[in-house]
């Protein structure tokens, strides 16, 4: 079984899609470290990740892993690198790259041929999983998401900044040709401004049947 969660930086996501994975026993894979894990080996290459060809280059040659909570690029541990500002700032180029994105989407339908998997990231359930069983997209308000990129945050940047970040990834992921952030036409919408924690996973949780293989057979999503 495949359940998608998308949505932009700060709904929730992660957080949510970690949750719900350990609840049901399914593998969780947070996309977003994928690309971001890229950008850095971008950067510790040398390359500037605007430039589209030596990215695409340089993509072949990455392996990006996830082993006991830490993120892997080439073997080396990069989970506190992939969330720093620098790595924050690539990634938005590196992810609207066409050659990375069809590589690592490819890796992340291997990843699900033999796993039920909840899979977090920007375009799961309009392009990685166009027929996953279940599609999410959770949105939130500008300040809330601030606030909690902040709470997450080991680097001292100020609530403006983060939300002047949010609002230019936001936009550069809603508008790029390829895969933009868009919420699928049959994903279900979850605004978690004023959820807490548990009432997102909860909410979440109540509308999954992991005995039915397909959104269509779920009754409690017909009514
Ligand atoms: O979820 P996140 O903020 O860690 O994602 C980092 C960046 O990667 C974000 O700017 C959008 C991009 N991304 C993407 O384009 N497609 C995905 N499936 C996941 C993330």
């Amino acid at each position: 079984m495949i359940i998608a969660i998308d949505g932009p930086s700060g709904s929730g996501k992660s957080s949510t899609a970690k949750q719900i994975a350990k609840a049901l026993d399914f593998v969780y894979l947070d996309t977003g470290a994928m690309y971001r894990a890229v950008s850095v080996g971008t950067l510790r290459s040398g390359i500037n990740p605007q430039d589209e060809k030596a990215v695409a280059e340089a993509v072949k040659n990455m392996s990006v892993r996830f082993k006991d909570g830490m993120v892997l690029l080439n073997g080396e541990d990069v989970t506190v690198a992939i969330r720093e500002d620098a790595a924050n700032k690539a990634v938005t180029p590196v992810s609207a790259n066409p050659a990375v994105r069809t590589l690592l989407v490819e890796k992340q339908r291997e990843f699900a041929a033999d796993h039920d998997v909840v899979m977090e990231g920007r375009d799961i359930g309009t392009v990685v999983f166009p027929d996953a069983d279940y599609k999410f997209f959770l949105i939130a308000d500008l300040n809330i998401r601030a606030e909690r990129r902040m709470k997450e945050s080991t680097e001292k940047l100020s609530l403006e900044d983060i939300k002047a970040d949010l609002l230019r990834r936001d936009k550069k992921d809603s508008s790029r040709s390829h895969s933009p952030l868009r919420k699928a036409d049959d994903a279900i919408e979850i605004d978690t401004s004023n959820l807490t924690f548990d009432e997102q996973v909860d909410k979440i949780l109540s509308m999954i049947d992991t005995k039915s293989q397909n959104m269509e057979e779920n009754e409690w999503l017909k009514s």
